[in-house]
């Protein structure tokens, strides 16, 4: 009989990817794929440890579906960095009710570890971690969409003390340029018009002699190929030959996401970032000045263990500084496994973590406010993404090349990864606002 399963996904990109690959090898075994969790014989959770409290969470959710199905048989699986993480502590907990776990280098053994729980022979797991896995021979089973995720190295090797990436991600490893490059040909002939090429330290990418700024190089040029973008880099690897190439090349995005972390030495070093603020400001001017025009956005955490309002002070005078055009700003929580976990207790109130927090946001809601306004009276081409708005069905919307959400007025004929001609009319902190041209 096949057997029903049904996904659900948390966190970053690169579990949306793997979501993708796991679809592709449960489909090669003949699963069948349902949207809801009552219809399932199969219920996944690809979980995130990286920040949320992700225990908790999963705890609930299991419990609300074994609520859900009833009397009906359901094996819950958990996949991801949480299964990592927590490995059989999650199967020997009687109170959450998991069958099987599978992490992030695991999931070629799902169909086999579903069998096992099926056919009634107990709990399954495999979280065995790979330093050569890089599902090169998966094709990915993706959702439509104008964007396609492609993954071109798993793993961190940088163990940035915060961060249980290292742990529950494993080492890095990358695929070779031409694996990636056949992918981005057969999505160019699926009809997608941008790629986003991702690695937990994508621009770390290495195979044989080929680096970053070769394989950039290569999928820029696939014929079809409109809009490339990339994420998350690492400060560290920043060659001039990528920032040219990046201004030169018109199929590249300007943009780029360059996480800051934070803004003190003592702090970054702490975090083991490897830069200080001026290798950091240095990099930004640098960037600027090869590749106009770049849009920026970052990561910051606040309250760090040991971090006073003063070097606090410093991550702020780096953002006022910088100018991001956005910013995703996190409060410092503690990881297991981590090096800040084992050795710098978790000192820094919850009271100054949420004062900085709101300080930090209200300063960088201002600038991208600016960024934005200093688009009204502009034209861009716009990719459009989507036939309605979270808010309006009388709205559509796209992006710029920077990466700006633009809101249009909806228009009959309009379609999905349609090229749009917009003039910029309007502009929150968030959005813009385009009338057709
Ligand atoms: N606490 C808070 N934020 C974290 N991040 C990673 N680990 C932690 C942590 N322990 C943030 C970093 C990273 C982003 C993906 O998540 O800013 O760049
Ligand atoms: Fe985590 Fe640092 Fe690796 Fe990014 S570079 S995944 S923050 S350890």
């Amino acid at each position: 009989m096949t057997k029903c399963v049904y996904i659900e996904t948390y966190g970053c990109q690169m579990n949306e990817y793997d979501t993708e690959l796991v679809r592709s090898i449960l489909q090669g075994a003949h699963y069948h794929f349902v949207n809801q969790e009552t219809q399932a014989d199969v219920v996944m959770l690809n979980t995130c440890s990286v920040r949320d409290n992700a225990n908790r969470k999963v705890h609930l959710r299991v419990q609300e579906i074994r609520r859900a199905r009833g009397k009906q048989p359901v094996a819950i699986g958990i996949l991801g960095c949480m299964a990592t993480n927590f490995k059989t502590a999650l199967l020997e907990d009687p109170s959450l009710g998991i069958d099987f776990i599978a992490g992030p280098d695991s999931y070629k053994q799902l169909p086999s570890l579903i069998e096992q729980v099926w056919e009634g022979q107990g709990s399954a797991f495999d979280v065995t971690l790979s330093e050569f896995e890089t599902y090169s021979d998966v094709m990915p089973i993706r959702q439509h969409g104008v964007n396609a995720w492609v993954a071109i190295m798993r793993g961190c090797n940088n163990f940035c003390t915060f961060c249980v990436v290292p742990y529950t991600r494993g080492r890095e490893r990358s695929r070779t340029p031409e694996s990636v490059v056949e992918e981005v040909e057969r999505l160019v002939d699926a009809g997608h018009q941008q790629v986003t090429l991702l690695g937990q330290n994508v621009n770390s990418y290495r195979s044989g002699s080929s680096d970053f700024t070769d394989l950039m190089d290569r999928v820029s040029l696939v014929p079809g190929v409109r809009r490339v973008r990339f994420t998350s880099p690492h400060p560290k690897d920043f060659p001039d030959r990528l920032l040219t190439l990046m201004a030169e090349r018109d199929t590249i995005c300007k943009q780029i996401h360059l996480p800051l972390q934070a803004g003190n030495d003592r702090i970054l070093h702490k975090m083991n970032r490897t830069y200080t603020q001026g290798e950091y400001l240095a990099l930004v001017d640098r960037i600027r000045s090869l590749v106009p025009g770049v849009a920026l956005s970052t990561d910051i955490i606040v309250g760090f263990p040991t971090e006073t309002h003063e070097e606090f002070l410093d991550t702020l005078e780096v953002v006022k500084r910088v100018q991001f055009d956005s910013a995703y700003i996190f409060k410092y929580s503690e990881r297991p496994q981590t090096v800040a976990a084992r050795r710098f207790p978790d000192d820094v109130s919850e009271a100054d973590k949420t004062h900085r927090i709101v300080c930090l946001n209200e300063v960088q809601r201002e600038q991208s406010r600016k960024k934005n306004e200093a688009c009204i009276g502009k034209e861009e081409w716009v990719l459009m993404e989507s036939l309605s708005t979270k808010k309006s069905d009388t709205d559509c919307q796209g992006r710029t090349d920077a990466n700006r959400l633009v809101i249009l007025p909806f228009k009959e004929g309009v379609e999905m990864g349609q090229w749009a001609k917009v003039r910029i009319v309007g502009a929150t902190p968030n959005v813009l606002k385009g009338e057709w041209q």
